[in-house]
């Protein structure tokens, strides 16, 4: 009897322990002080989250995270202004989200173990030059790495990523991914001026892709862009898509003045609409197999000729327009290439005799007076909505051929003023 009551004593004992134990290692923490990671230091696995929040006037400047190896919620460290170090000594896993934000002097984060996160969130972190993910970090869904002084994004080595953001860190020069081969979306935006970009890997993208203030990109590998790709605001020379064979929606070259060249072998289709918009290309080309757009087509610059040797169907509206006096509109309206309803085709008119320039818009299109007002020569006028009813060719011509008519008249009237 006696035997028997003190094992079910006993038993009790230890249940209760095996509870208090559970309780100390699971459950959501919030931490205020170093004390309250000491309680946690002996669970090698946190059942639940880490919050450090708000730690605004406690004077708190470090804290360290020993022992815990794995957390199965969210860690979040945010609006502590006065903590300069946060050390996950021993921390590997993190489930959900590894979010550090809004922590104007942190200026040291060694997670030297950690391997794999749900998600990484570093924002507003003004003191942070670099991570201290030692190990790497191997498995993480959306990466988003804003407002840092970072000089660059060492340690983050996964293959592949949900979201990934790189946006307005002024200190990063260099983005270089040697292991990524998909993602879902890639943002890269607003680093330093000359940031480097390597995505040497990178074989798809299914949603879109901006790099907006890059000085080089190799992104050599990209196959399948299923959302759009754009650059946008770089100092790039060139960008070469050796591989690339279709983009699902919008593909755009803008705001990039040392461009002069273009490579992109392969693509045959873009989805949405093809813009190139202020580059230094001194031609079109780069584009041998292109076949098909399915948005408008949209190019200005100073180029002297437009190399589209396959493209045969434009769904879109053709917005063509070049300062060089030498441009030749490539397409006409009978040659049916363009479908939609908006056409302007032009070059710069230095000469009546080098005037190559047609500009019509169709009947509907809000449009017409942007070329008529064009201080160059323009013919608008109307056609049908299957753009059938004006040939460029003679259109050209006959706008060439009167013009010199109306100059003649005028000159004559000059004369018969005097
Ligand atoms: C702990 O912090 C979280 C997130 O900041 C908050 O939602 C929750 O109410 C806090 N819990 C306690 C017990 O303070
Ligand atoms: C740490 O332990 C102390 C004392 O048992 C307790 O008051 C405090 O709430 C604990 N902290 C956390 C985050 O569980
Ligand atoms: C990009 O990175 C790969 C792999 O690290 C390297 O081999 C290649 O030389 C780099 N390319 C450029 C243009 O920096
Ligand atoms: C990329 O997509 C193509 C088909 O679109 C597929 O064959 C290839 O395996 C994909 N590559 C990766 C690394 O997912
Ligand atoms: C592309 O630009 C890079 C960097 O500006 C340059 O080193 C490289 O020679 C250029 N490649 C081509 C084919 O023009
Ligand atoms: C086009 O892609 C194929 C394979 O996808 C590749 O073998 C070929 O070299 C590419 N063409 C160019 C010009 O790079
Ligand atoms: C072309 O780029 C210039 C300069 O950035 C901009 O002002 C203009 O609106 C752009 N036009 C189109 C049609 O994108
Ligand atoms: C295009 O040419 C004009 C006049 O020659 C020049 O002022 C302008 O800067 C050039 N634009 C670009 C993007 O090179
Ligand atoms: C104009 O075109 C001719 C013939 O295509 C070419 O030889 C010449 O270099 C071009 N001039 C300019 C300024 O682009």
């Amino acid at each position: 009897m006696l035997f028997f009551k003190s094992l079910s004593l006993s038993l009790l004992f230890l249940a209760s322990r095996v509870l208090a134990d559970d309780n100390k290692c699971s459950g959501d923490k919030n931490v205020t002080a170093q004390s309250d990671l000491d309680n946690i230091s002996s669970c090698s696995k946190l059942d639940g989250s880490l919050y450090v929040n708000n730690l605004q006037n406690s004077g708190v400047t470090v804290l360290n995270i020993d022992g815990v190896k794995v957390i199965t919620g969210d860690v979040e460290v945010s609006h502590s202004q006065y903590l300069q170090t946060v050390n996950f000594q021993d921390l590997e896993t993190v489930s959900g989200k590894f979010s550090i934000h809004d922590n104007t002097r942190l200026n040291s984060l060694p997670a030297p173990k950690l391997t794999d996160v749900g998600s990484l969130d570093l924002m507003v972190l003004p003191a942070l030059q670099h991570l201290q993910f030692n190990s790497g970090i191997k498995k993480a869904g959306d990466v988003q790495i804003v407002d840092t002084n970072l000089e660059d994004i060492q340690g983050i080595d996964v293959t592949s990523v949900k979201s990934f953001n790189i946006n307005n860190n002024k200190y990063i020069e260099s983005i270089d991914m040697p292991q990524l081969e998909t993602a879902q979306s890639i943002n890269i935006a607003s680093n330093a001026r000359k940031v480097d970009v390597n995505f040497s890997k990178l074989a798809n993208v299914s949603g879109d892709t901006n790099f907006n203030g890059i000085s080089n990109v190799f992104v050599g590998n990209l196959k399948s862009a299923k959302g759009s790709l754009g650059f946008t605001d770089t100092t790039l020379n060139n960008v070469s898509l050796p591989y690339l064979t279709s983009v699902s929606e919008s593909l755009y070259f803008m705001d990039s003045q040392d461009l002069n060249s273009l490579s992109l072998p392969n693509l045959t289709t873009v989805g949405g609409s093809l813009t190139i918009n202020n580059t230094d290309l001194a031609k079109i080309s780069g584009f041998p197999k292109l076949n098909e757009v399915g948005g408008g087509l949209t190019m200005l610059g100073n180029y002297s000729y437009v190399d589209l040797p396959k493209l045969t169907d434009v769904r879109g509206s053709l917005l063509l327009e070049s300062k060089s006096s030498n441009f030749t509109c490539p397409f006409s309206k009978s040659d049916g290439v363009i479908k939609g309803n908006d056409w302007t085709c032009k070059g710069e008119v230095s000469s009546m005799a080098k005037s190559s320039e047609v500009s019509a818009t169709a009947t509907g299109s809000s449009d017409s007076s942007a070329s008529a007002t064009s201080s160059s020569m323009s013919y608008s006028g109307s056609s049908d909505s299957h753009g059938k009813s004006a040939s460029s060719d003679s259109g050209a011509s006959t706008v060439a051929f009167s013009a010199g008519i109306v100059g003649i008249v005028t000159l004559l009237g000059a004369a018969l003023s005097l």
